[in-house]
């Protein structure tokens, strides 16, 4: 049948999802799927069903295309999509309920506060110490984040965040080095992590610049940590994953500390497919190339 690959949107992420949805589009058809692209920007969902869609890779990144929204539409189109349900999408966008989930189930995170404006900003650097990241609760592609380095530096990282959200977390740093597991599959049919990415910043971290456009961000597939250490963390990426819903696919991103502990950051529950991305990094480790975990994904529709 013919598949709209959903793309753009109204979110901060549109120039990403915009990359990300070319490189499916692209994918499917050099695969001989009957696939066009769909901005919700330009029309109405209704108009999937007036066009014959019966399928939908959807590649919007960020609120309003990836926190449950869409997705809710689309249930009540009865037009089947890639990725979370409604309940997970919306627990995966926003950062402090998916902390709060996994807290209750004892999985590591950094320690974390809310921030809001009668905050005592000095206090929140003392108890969390230096430097610190601040972000907002909904946002993808580290846009509205700060790494606070110097003491009286919250405040206006607060402000920063704030322009994107209402809701504003302020984290631990946690030094050990900045990994990614993407996943597939559900709870039904159990969950596939593939091999999981290292990713090393030539930026003081992993901003919007690196993410996107710079090319001395260094990343590592194997990611070097030893397969009985990615064993473990595989099972801990799968429960962070399940606590939340999440089926389809989706991509854990987590800390290591120095002594070699995991810290679990959040989850992408409709992950980047750029030519920069890592979801697809993880996928070509294990011979699948970009154009067959993109159909291996569009699978999970079925
Ligand atoms: N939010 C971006 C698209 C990602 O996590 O890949
Ligand atoms: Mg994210």
């Amino acid at each position: 049948g013919k598949v709209a690959v959903i793309l753009g949107g109204n979110s901060a992420e549109r120039e990403v999802s915009l990359m990300s949805g070319g490189g499916v589009l692209e994918a499917l058809q050099s695969r001989g799927v009957d696939a066009h692209a769909f901005d919700p920007k330009d029309k109405p969902l209704s108009a999937l069903k007036e066009e014959g869609f019966d399928r939908v890779f959807l590649i919007l990144h960020g609120p309003g295309g990836e926190d449950g929204t869409i997705q809710g539409a689309l249930e009540f189109l009865g037009v089947p999509y890639t990725g979370c349900g409604v309940m997970a999408s919306a627990l995966g966008m926003d950062k402090l309920r998916t902390k709060l989930i996994w807290q209750a189930l004892g999985l590591p995170i950094p320690a974390f506060e809310l921030v809001d404006e009668h905050s005592d900003f000095d206090a929140i650097e003392q108890k969390l110490g230096l430097p610190l990241f601040v972000k907002p609760a909904t946002e993808g592609s580290s846009i509205g984040v700060t790494k606070v380095k110097t003491a009286g530096g919250l405040k206006a990282a607060y402000e920063e965040a704030r322009k994107y959200d209402r809701l504003v977390l302020a984290e631990a740093f946690v030094g050990g080095g900045e990994y990614t597991a993407p996943v597939l599959g559900d709870a039904v049919n159990g969950y596939t992590v593939l091999p999981m990415i290292k990713i090393e910043p030539a930026t003081e971290f992993y901003d919007y610049q690196a993410k996107y456009f710079r090319d001395d961000t260094v990343y590592h597939c194997p990611c070097g940590l030893s397969a009985d250490k990615e064993a473990t963390i595989a099972s801990l990426v799968k429960k962070a994953f399940w606590a939340i819903g999440g089926e389809s696919w989706g991509r854990v991103d987590f800390l290591m500390d120095e002594a070699g502990n995991p810290y679990l950051l959040e989850v992408n529950t409709a992950p980047g497919m750029t030519s920069h991305s890592l979801f697809p990094m993880g996928a070509r480790a294990v011979g699948m190339d970009y154009a067959d975990i993109v159909l291996k994904i569009l699978d999970t529709t079925l």
